[in-house]
């Protein structure tokens, strides 16, 4: 008897993959391909120049097989330095090439959403200091009422930023990416400076596109005090405050306040969401380090046992908690969430199964609670350029493996199965069995209950 079990979505759900344009495009001339220059910023010293040539034009090969695996909805961004290289010069052929990657997936029944910045910025901004300079958010708006009235009659769903927590902390704060500072007051202003460039790109595409749905992504990390949890609580809520909520409710109140930054009116900022992006990836544990006085004492690391299982930068995998961070984000802000990044580094696709079929079933339960989640987006559809990691096959995070050296693209066993969640618009216990047969009892405990009487002999 096979198993029938589903936690099925309601009609109109949207199912898709997420990208970003400097991982996967190649042959960008950006900050990060300056960053990628200097010997020992990026893993083996790789490079995006290549990275998935969808430049060249093998995006159309990977929408293909994002489009077999019943994908409705595929979230990829734009390259803010090919439309702008220069203040105020526009390329036209740049843009062209957008139109027909957007076209691309609305020919193969793909909603698109379009990301404004996924970490990259053209060179003339960051000669003049990336996210420290005060003039940026008003260039990147241009630049965003630009592409809104270009791709508009293609697309209505708009992310301004990805993760501006992580630009700011890996970017500004810790010095382990472009621009390499590493100063709480540095990372302050630039979070203020990209909520500014969210407010005001928002109302540039509003302005352009009066029906335009505007949002914008957020890294949520999940962050318990380590034990003896009585010392480690203050340094958990810190945490807390300053990488998940600093931002969000910056947003929602008109007033920002980050560690080691003064308190800023910005009632510019408020009202500025139609929707809000989640991504969460993993948990820390967050503990007092006397070595740590760049960071207020504060530190965080993963449980020991996780160390055998996740890759060094990586926290503890528990998808379960996608359903806390989308009542947070819920509760405080009050608009329609989209998950817009769920994934985990895992070359061999021991751990992807079991996660995607745990963080979906989170998403499910959320569903159900009704909180207004309207779509799941996968990080990601294939491996890429992972940032610092570069192409290091312990952070491969694709639905497909790509073999860089002959671009050849080979489908993982978790693409099979996210392939059939999207064309079932539900999670199956026959998927799970077949997939991730080792959360079965967890998320289908009946049906594993139904099998062994079956099995017991008469
Ligand atoms: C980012 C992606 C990145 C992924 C995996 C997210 O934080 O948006 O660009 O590749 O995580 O690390």
């Amino acid at each position: 008897m096979a198993v029938k079990g589903i936690y099925q979505f309601p009609p109109g759900f949207l199912w898709g993959c997420a990208t970003a344009a400097h991982q996967v495009e190649g042959q960008n001339t950006n900050n990060w391909s300056r960053w990628e220059a200097t010997p020992g910023h990026i893993f083996g010293n790789h490079t995006a120049q290549h990275a998935c040539e969808w430049w060249s034009g093998r995006f159309e090969g990977d929408f293909d097989l994002a489009a077999d695996m019943h994908n409705n909805a595929q979230r990829i961004s734009i390259e803010w330095s090919r439309l702008e290289p220069e203040p105020g010069t526009w390329d036209t052929h740049a843009l062209d090439r957008y139109r027909q990657m957007v076209r691309g997936l609305t020919l193969r029944g793909m909603m698109p959403m379009l990301t404004l910045h996924h970490f990259t910025l053209p060179l003339w901004a960051d000669d003049r200091g990336a996210w420290l300079w005060d003039d940026l958010p008003e260039h990147f708006a241009r630049f965003a009422g630009k592409v809104a009235a270009a791709l508009g009659d293609l697309c209505t769903l708009w992310c301004t930023l990805n993760e501006p927590t992580v630009v700011s902390t890996n970017g500004y704060l810790l010095g382990a990416w472009t621009p390499g500072q590493k100063s709480m007051a540095a990372a302050a202003r630039a979070n203020v400076n990209m909520l500014r460039a969210h407010a005001m790109a928002y109302r540039a595409i509003k302005a352009a596109q009066p029906q335009a749905q505007v949002g914008l992504a957020g890294h949520r990390i999940g962050i318990r005090a380590q034990a003896p949890a009585f010392i480690n609580r203050i340094p958990m809520r810190v945490m807390d405050h300053y990488f998940n909520n600093a931002f969000m409710l910056a947003l929602r109140d008109g007033e920002a306040h980050f560690t080691g930054g003064k308190r800023v009116r910005l009632p510019e900022v408020k009202n500025t969401l139609d929707w809000v992006g989640l991504q969460y990836y993993f948990e820390y544990k967050a503990y007092f380090s006397p070595r740590s006085p760049g960071t207020l004492f504060i530190t965080y690391g993963k449980s020991p046992a996780m160390h055998a299982v996740t890759p060094p930068k990586w926290g503890d995998l528990n998808p379960d908690g996608t359903f806390e961070h989308i009542r947070w984000l819920s509760r405080e802000l009050r608009v329609p969430i989209y998950v817009t990044e769920a994934g985990v580094p895992d070359p061999d696709d021991t751990l992807r199964p079991g996660y995607l079929a745990e963080a979906v079933r989170a998403v499910w339960k959320a569903v159900n609670y009704n909180y207004p989640v309207r779509g799941f987006f996968f990080w990601s559809l294939l491996d890429n350029f992972e940032w610092a990691e570069g192409y290091d096959p312990r952070y491969n995070f694709g639905l497909y493996k790509v073999d860089f050296e002959s671009q050849s693209r080979t489908a993982r066993p978790s693409a099979h199965l996210y392939g059939e969640i999207c064309a079932k618009n539900g999670l199956a216990a026959d998927s799970v069995a077949k997939y991730a047969p080792s959360v079965l009892p967890r998320l289908f405990p009946g049906e594993v209950v139904q099998e062994q009487v079956r099995l017991r002999p008469r």
